[in-house]
């Protein structure tokens, strides 16, 4: 029997006052949650997405959206686990690999795995196209080489979908493909060539590790190859495809922080009296909570709307335009609400006796990591204005030729 989405959504309101208490635990400590990983899998929220022909819930992405904003009310970082245990690399896993690639694949989820999605490099970040990773044909086997930096959940996660320029066994480029390998951290169990280097010292999400990788001849059998190059960056238009699934679930984890702060902003103008008044009788403080609200709204309605889009060419993934623009819409206005919302508590808002401060650090991090704001606009504008955008000098002398207006 399919659990439905108001279920889901009980199970996840179940848990999330329980993650509240813990929250500034895994912060403070910089530690990964596993208990709250332990608490999600049982509820079925791990792989919730997962089709019910490989044990997963069948859940929509917009099933997934509603579960990730409760959660992420109350606990940001446990809500970005279940972005990742549900959309980006499990679900291009789902949607493109083959019979084998979905039955090895899909049980490590659903028995509590965050998947690593790895494409960002030291000199390769909002240009990703211009990685240098290699993926080199050798029989029938692929031998990849190269280092990934800010790989979240590196160190913790099983199943890694890295992103490699694919290379025929004559050293020629093909383009970008996927390839899937597994791990086993908790055992300290790595393939040959797959090395964690590194972890960075986060400002927030402090409980998630961020990693650098480096892969150093790592073989790979050809049969964990999910998306081949299949001509000039097809391959990576692909996998992007899927990872707009992901855009959507980060903008969602960054307007359920946001949702969280107007909680606590509303108890607490309450609470707070100066002047003789609860501070809510204040008309400065009454307008920047209407403000918030409105932010996170507007950007609840464009990430459900996101969710629920599909890409062209029947796509299974949302739209890159609506994703990027929920994504790039939430992740600023819950920057600017977090920030009132530790306002209003004054210099209890600035101490870590509230979760402000923590949640402040937490949302942060959205206009950033998953494409930037600013990549994310330029590829709004450019669909707007039915232009192609290359960003590099080569790019733009190219004159590429224009696209469709939206
Ligand atoms: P840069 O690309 O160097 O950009 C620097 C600044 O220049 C930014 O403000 C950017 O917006 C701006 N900029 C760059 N190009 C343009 C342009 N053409 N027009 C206008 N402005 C521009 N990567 C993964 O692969 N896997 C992960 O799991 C992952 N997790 C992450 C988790 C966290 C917490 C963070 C912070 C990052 C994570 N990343 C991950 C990396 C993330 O995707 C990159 O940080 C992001 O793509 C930006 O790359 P960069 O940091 O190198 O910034
Ligand atoms: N959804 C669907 N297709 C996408 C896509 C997305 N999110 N991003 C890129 N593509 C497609 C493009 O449409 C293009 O296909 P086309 O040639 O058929 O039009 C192809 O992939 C290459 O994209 P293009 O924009 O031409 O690439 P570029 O070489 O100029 O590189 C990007 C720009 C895509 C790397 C940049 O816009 C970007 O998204 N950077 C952020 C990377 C990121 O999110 N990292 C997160 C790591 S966790």
């Amino acid at each position: 029997m399919t659990t439905s989405a108001e279920e889901y959504l009980a199970r996840a309101r179940e848990l999330a006052p329980r993650f509240a208490q813990r929250a500034a635990h895994w912060d403070q400590n910089r530690e990964y949650c596993w208990d709250n990983v332990r608490e999600l899998t049982e509820a079925g929220i791990m792989g919730m997405t997962i089709p019910a022909a490989y044990g997963g819930g069948g859940a929509s992405f917009h099933d997934a959206v509603l579960v990730i904003e409760e959660i992420a009310k109350a606990c940001t970082l446990s809500a970005r686990i279940v972005v990742e245990a549900n959309m980006g690399g499990i679900s291009a896993i789902m949607a493109y690999g083959t019979e084998e690639q979905k039955r090895l694949c899909a049980p490590l989820v659903l028995a509590g795995d965050k998947p690593a999605i790895c494409i960002t490099e030291p000199e390769a970040g909002s240009a990703a196209t211009e990685m240098t990773t290699t993926a080199r044909r050798s029989g029938n086997k692929y031998v990849i080489n190269g280092a990934k930096h800010w790989i979240t959940g590196g160190g913790i996660s099983k199943l890694h979908l890295i992103f490699a320029r694919v290379l025929d066994e004559d050293g020629a480029g093909l383009g970008i493909g996927g390839f899937i390998v597994v791990c086993d951290p908790s055992k300290g169990e790595f393939p040959n060539g797959f090395e964690v280097v590194g972890r960075e010292r986060t400002m927030g999400l402090c409980g998630m590790p961020e990693a650098q990788l480096r892969f150093t001849n790592l073989e790979i059998s050809e049969d964990r190859v999910l998306v081949p190059p299949s001509g000039f960056k097809r391959g990576f238009a692909d996998l992007m495809k899927a990872y707009n699934s992901q855009r959507v679930g980060a903008g969602t984890v960054a307007m359920g922080g946001a949702a969280g702060a107007l909680e606590h902003a509303k108890r607490y103008l309450k609470e707070r009296h100066q002047f003789g008044r609860p501070i809510a009788e204040f008309q400065g403080l009454q307008w920047m909570l209407a403000d918030m609200d409105a932010g996170v709204h507007a950007s609840r309605l464009m990430l459900r709307e996101a969710a629920l889009s599909r890409g062209p060419g029947g796509s299974p993934f949302p739209d890159i335009m609506m994703a990027a623009r929920a994504k790039m819409f939430a992740t600023e206005m819950a920057i600017k609400a977090v920030d009132a919302a530790l306002q209003m508590f004054g210099a209890r808002g600035y101490g870590d006796e509230e979760p402000l401060e923590r949640m402040y650090r937490d949302v942060r991090m959205f206009t950033i990591g998953g494409g930037t704001a600013q990549i994310l606009k330029t590829q709004i504008a450019g669909r707007l204005l039915g232009i192609k955008t290359p960003q590099t000098r080569e790019g733009y002398l190219k004159k590429a030729p224009a696209r469709a207006a939206e």
